[in-house]
């Protein structure tokens, strides 16, 4: 049997996915519950991250905060989690080292040290190893009582691929480098791999009662176009073809899907022609390139300010908007876009000010405003 949710209140990004005119633009902000937030530090409290992800009561209070702080002017929510789920329930340890990021004590280092081979015959049980999440996707629904939408997430193949080599972030990329120039047959069966995890955790997120599902390409921009061909977009690919099959199977409805290839701008032609209904830009895009190159396609483009505006003055915060809202030709166009920034809000933005961006893009979409 199905969950049944309460109905939903506010569709408008469901109608702007489906490439309907709208009345204004949708707006959501990826890690909307994080660090910015006192409220997430006060309910995190001495809490390691991962025990946060894997406690549903605590991953859905902390979905919740952004909605209640914004209440009226986000239109999605995101389930608290992370993209490294996926490394762990294929048997990895994970850690996540305060101030630094995510830190992997045994990462993957060549095909021959054993650890590759294990990883490969490993039988991983998405359902069981991540049964958490969908608790907490489902608990989530619940208590979201319909006021928005919420977003299913997963890491894409390739991003996934070079956390489990380098180990954590990197600016040389150097391990990962080796292994795609060193050992491309090797690198690409474990991409096939991931991609296949990855379908099944997202049609069983959707089942735990996700309406929307990004899959996050946070480090396609450390690949050439010539790699990204082999490396990252076979692979985004085959998770836009193989879920809503998948969903189908499971006697689910297809739900909006998001493909966000940060950093991989001479990707955005492919990208609208990998499957998904939504292309997700970095602030690099000029959005009336990006309209330009979408054309006459039924993609949603969802972005793209610079975070970084966010540590500027109103003004500039303002300029930005009305920058955004012209790019996009929100006034002539009424669709096909989701508001976003660029890639995730960073710690220390004052949250005031995140609400003035809110503020102004409800202002500057008005339907009389110019
Ligand atoms: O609000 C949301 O968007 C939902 C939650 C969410 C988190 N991580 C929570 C989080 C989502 C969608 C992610 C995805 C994620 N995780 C990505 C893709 C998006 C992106 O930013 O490119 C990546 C690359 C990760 C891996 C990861 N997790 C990193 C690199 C870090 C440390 C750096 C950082 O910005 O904090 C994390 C930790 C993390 N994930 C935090 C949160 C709230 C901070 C944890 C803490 O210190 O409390």
């Amino acid at each position: 049997m199905e969950e049944q949710f309460p109905p939903l209140q506010n569709d408008l990004i469901l109608r702007v996915a489906r490439g309907e005119t709208v009345e204004r633009p949708p707006i959501w902000v990826m890690r909307q519950a994080g660090r910015y937030l006192p409220e997430y530090h006060e309910a995190k409290g001495g809490r390691d991250f991962f025990e946060c992800c894997r406690d549903p009561e605590v991953a859905s209070t902390l979905t919740l905060q952004p909605i209640e702080r914004y209440a009226g002017l986000l239109d999605a929510s995101i389930i608290f989690s992370d993209i490294l789920v996926i490394p762990q329930a294929m048997g990895m340890v994970v850690e996540m080292v305060d101030k630094k990021g995510p830190h992997f004590p045994n990462p993957l280092r060549s095909p021959d040290d054993g650890q590759y081979a294990e990883v490969m015959q490993r039988h991983v049980d998405v359902a069981k190893e991540l049964d958490y999440v969908y608790k907490a996707i489902t608990l989530t629904r619940k208590k979201l009582n319909g006021r928005v939408p919420l977003f299913g997430f997963c890491g894409a193949p390739w991003t996934l691929f070079c956390y489990m080599v380098e180990g954590g972030g990197s600016k040389l990329f150097k391990e990962v480098k080796t292994w795609i120039y060193k050992y491309p047959e090797e690198t690409k069966a474990l991409l096939q791999k991931i991609s296949e995890l990855c379908v099944e955790y997202l049609a069983l997120q959707v089942k735990a009662g996700a309406q929307l599902i990004q899959v996050f390409d946070s480090w396609a921009g450390e690949l050439s176009p010539a790699s990204f061909k082999k490396f990252s977009q076979p692979y985004l690919t085959y998770i836009a073809k193989h879920l809503p099959p998948r969903l189908k199977e499971m006697g689910l409805e297809p739900v909006p899907m998001v493909v966000f290839p940060k950093g991989a701008w001479y990707a955005l032609d492919a990208a609208c022609d990998m499957g998904y209904n939504i292309v997700g830009l970095d602030w690099l895009h000029d959005p009336a390139e990006a309209v330009k190159i979408v054309g006459d396609r039924p993609i949603v483009l969802q972005g793209n300010a610079d975070p970084g505006v966010l540590y500027g003055s109103h003004a500039a915060i303002t300029e930005a908007v009305t920058e955004m809202v012209k790019g996009f030709g929100w006034h002539s166009r009424k669709k096909g876009w989701i508001v976003n920034l660029g890639h995730g809000i960073t710690p220390f933005v004052n949250p005031d000010d995140l609400k003035f961006f809110f503020q102004e893009i409800h202002r500057l979409t008005k339907t009389n405003a110019q």
